[in-house]
């Protein structure tokens, strides 16, 4: 049983000025895949909504599943997607380049490491390296391949410890400050890490991507803050940091890399005023966008569970592709269930043969749609590798099968 607690107050500025922007029902972790033995055991539901701080516009999660449930074990592994893969090479490249080339042996630390993916990229390039990762499996994998990683959650006692040796020239974390519940306790132990010089290097979904494109489906458990700069420039000056630069990415449906220091260390680059002013422009300080947002959510369940409904009732089989956290949202708010589909398929060995959280759908190897395999759509819970996943499954959609996009508008191709 997971533990789960309500919490009252905002993420960053304890304000208690806190608005419900979007309800999506009370649902399963997102990434508690279930093996057959459990489908007949209730499992733990918990709300999932979404909240906007009226006073630092942070928007954020307050139904909090205990850190310990969610990523003592955890399924994501960074090595299992080669786009994400190809991404850390060139981030690894990029940030040598800019902080690094001229440094003897610096020091990089990476907050959630995961299988220690981006690590080993800058392992390659002569730095140092250490991970911090809260997941035993993943740890253990980095560890065993030589990409030297501490099983624990971080903490400004963790940089304690750590800052005796050495400081850090660069910290990265990558899609992991949402997750992380005390934002100050990390912050500190960043200031700490960084000494006078280091440099902060993070990256995360961004705001405006989730809502332009109605990503409601990157709403779980697991992330606690959706991010926008408005609201991290509140948090960074609490700690005398800055944000010096800001660079868009493509990757995880839309993300940005932010780069903090100690203040006046860096020039501030012309970026950090663009954002600023897009999210002015876009009236992130106001609830009306957030209204909008949450009305066009719930008019995209009902046309992706229509579209759903004609082709069941033209005899179309249908299934899913990729049993991705955020898939298991989407199934979970629509109530996309066995019924509807028949099977879900994932490249993800450990997922296979398991069941999905809520809807108990249940996950296949990818081999069940080769050219005689059966399913005629194929409903797109990977979204986000919409590209590679068309491109590798043309023999599915020359024989006439289809795949249906759910967002931000749902259509087959
Ligand atoms: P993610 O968005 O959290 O990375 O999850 C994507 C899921 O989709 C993950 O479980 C792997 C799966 N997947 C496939 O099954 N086939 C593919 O070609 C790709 C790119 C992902």
């Amino acid at each position: 049983m997971s533990h789960y607690n309500f919490v009252k107050k905002c993420r960053i500025c304890s304000s208690k000025n806190l608005e419900l922007i979007l309800d999506l029902g009370e649902q399963p972790p997102a990434n508690s895949l279930l093996q057959k033995n459990q489908l007949e055991i209730s499992e733990a539901k918990f709300p999932l909504r979404l909240f906007w701080c009226k006073d630092c516009f942070l928007v954020q999660l307050l139904d909090i599943v205990s850190k310990e449930d969610l990523f003592k074990h955890y399924f994501y592994m960074t090595s299992a997607s080669k786009p994400i893969v190809q991404h850390f090479q060139k981030y690894a490249g990029d940030i040598f380049k800019e902080f690094l080339k001229e440094q003897k042996n610096p020091l990089i630390i990476e907050i959630g490491s995961n299988d220690g993916s981006l690590l080993k990229e800058f392992k390659k390039l002569g730095c140092s390296i250490l991970g911090i990762e809260p997941a035993s499996n993943l740890s253990n994998i980095a560890n065993g391949s030589g990409i030297s990683t501490m099983n624990d959650f971080f903490s400004s006692d963790i940089a304690k410890n750590i800052v005796q040796s050495k400081n850090a020239s660069v910290i990265v974390a990558n899609n992991v400050i949402g997750h992380i519940e005390n934002l100050h306790d990390l912050m500190k132990g960043i200031k700490i890490l960084i000494g006078e010089k280091g440099v902060f290097v993070f990256e995360v979904p961004y705001l405006i991507d989730l809502i332009k494109k109605l990503e409601f489906d990157t709403i779980y458990h697991e992330h606690l803050s959706y991010f926008s700069i408005l609201p991290l420039l509140h948090l960074m000056k609490n700690f005398g940091l800055e944000i010096f630069n800001i660079q868009k990415q493509s990757v995880h449906g839309g993300t940005i890399r932010i780069f903090v220091s100690n203040k006046d260390i860096f020039k501030v680059n012309e970026s950090v005023k663009k954002f600023i002013q897009l999210e002015t422009d876009l009236q992130l300080n106001k609830i009306e966008i957030y209204k909008k947002f949450s009305l066009e959510v719930k008019e995209l369940k009902f046309k992706i569970l229509n579209l759903l409904n004609n082709l069941k009732e033209n005899n179309k089989s249908l299934f899913g592709y990729g049993a991705s956290a955020k898939g298991n949202v989407l199934l979970n708010y629509c109530n996309i269930d066995h019924t509807i589909l028949d099977f879900i398929i994932d490249t993800t060995p450990i997922k296979q043969n398991k069941f999905t959280p809520g809807t108990h759908i249940p996950i296949l190897s990818p081999e069940k749609i080769n050219d005689k395999g059966d399913g005629d759509v194929a409903l797109l819970l990977a979204w986000n590798y919409e590209e590679q996943i068309l491109d590798k499954e043309h023999n599915f959609r020359s024989r006439g099968g289809n795949f249906l996009i759910p967002i931000p508008k749902p259509i087959l191709k």
